[in-house]
């Protein structure tokens, strides 16, 4: 498909969920059956960082904390929430943040935040009552998240799966409305089989969020570095252990892979669009409000949008 068009003016679209008290204790009985749910609630997931085989999903055991710091801790991570904030609410009725303030959403859902990492997104949506089983292949990613969410005062609305998208229960075929994958597409071997599995997970009608790392942004940051010879040899492999994604995603590509699922695009945003471009990194956290405010005007007009570090596209689950 050609770069999805968002809709002119926000879509309301009543969600066709099952009871919301079947699926909960659904999903409590298959997490506290996982023994990766088992080891994260009692603290006890011991694990040495390994070395990574270049052919297999990363896992961010070695990264968990430098993730943090350099991501979430600093005001690139406040324009990452404050872009899918806006396109979750003004697209999916019950994910409004303004129903925050009253503490619970006026109607539940049940999502997957698939490679949900330390859970800073699935925690946003657990404060207004939304029911969040978040997944991830790394223990330590998990045991940030476990903290964050006590910290958050959610623990018990966020249920964490230790272990691969690929391999979560067959159970929660077509369970959950709202189905998230951010950041992860680029990390992963088979990113077509991923999106298939992923949307095997959404309901009927179900909404899908998927956040990827944009290639011709790291062309672009190269470029103007004058690292002429990575864009020669399509080289963008950070050093060992850095948080350059593995398979940064051409975005046609994945345009084109979503249109071969049942989904109808609602709205497709570039995520720091000029942030990562300031040249000089001390003047990256000048005037944070205009920054937040320009990126979020900027997100979805060209060209900026495709120069988004990373595309965010929300899309809906055709029956
Ligand atoms: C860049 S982080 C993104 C975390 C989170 N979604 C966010 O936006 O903050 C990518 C996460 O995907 C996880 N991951 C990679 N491949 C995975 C897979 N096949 N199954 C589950 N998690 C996976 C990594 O361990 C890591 O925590």
């Amino acid at each position: 498909m050609a770069t999805p068009k968002p809709p002119c003016k926000p879509k309301k679209i009543a969600l066709k969920a099952k009871s919301l008290c079947v699926e909960q204790s659904t999903v409590s009985a298959e997490l506290s059956a996982d023994a990766g749910q088992r080891a994260a609630k009692s603290k006890k997931i011991a694990t040495k960082p390994k070395k990574q085989p270049a052919d297999v999903d990363r896992n961010f055991d070695d990264l968990a904390h430098r993730f943090k710091r350099n991501v979430y801790d600093r005001l690139k991570g406040d324009i990452r929430l404050a872009i899918l904030e806006r396109d979750l609410s003004e697209f999916i009725p019950e994910a409004s943040w303004a129903v925050e303030a009253d503490g619970v959403a006026a109607q539940p859902m049940k999502i997957l935040d698939a490679g949900g990492g330390q859970g800073q997104f699935s925690i946003s949506l657990a404060r207004q009552g939304h029911e969040v089983v978040l997944c991830d292949i790394s223990a330590e990613m998990l045991k940030l998240a476990q903290q964050n969410c006590l910290e958050a005062g959610v623990a018990d609305r966020v249920h964490l799966h230790h272990g691969p998208i690929q391999s979560l229960p067959a159970s929660y075929r077509e369970q959950f409305d709202l189905v998230l994958c951010h950041a992860v597409l680029e990390w992963v071997v088979k990113p077509q089989e991923l999106l298939q599995t992923l949307l095997a997970f959404s309901a009927p009608q179900g909404y899908f969020s998927l956040t990827f790392y944009n290639v011709n942004s790291i062309m672009m940051k190269n470029l103007l570095r004058t690292n002429f010879q990575k864009v020669i040899d399509d080289d963008y492999k950070g050093y060992r252990g850095s948080l350059t994604p593995t398979y940064p995603r051409e975005p046609e590509a994945v345009y084109q892979w979503l249109a071969e699922l049942p989904l109808e695009p609602l709205c497709c945003s570039g995520i720091r669009c000029f942030h990562d471009y300031i040249l000089e990194p001390k003047h990256r956290m000048n005037e944070p409000q205009q920054q937040l405010s320009l990126e979020l005007r900027l997100s979805r007009q060209e060209p900026w949008r495709s120069l988004g570090r990373y595309i965010h596209v929300l899309s809906q689950k055709i029956a």
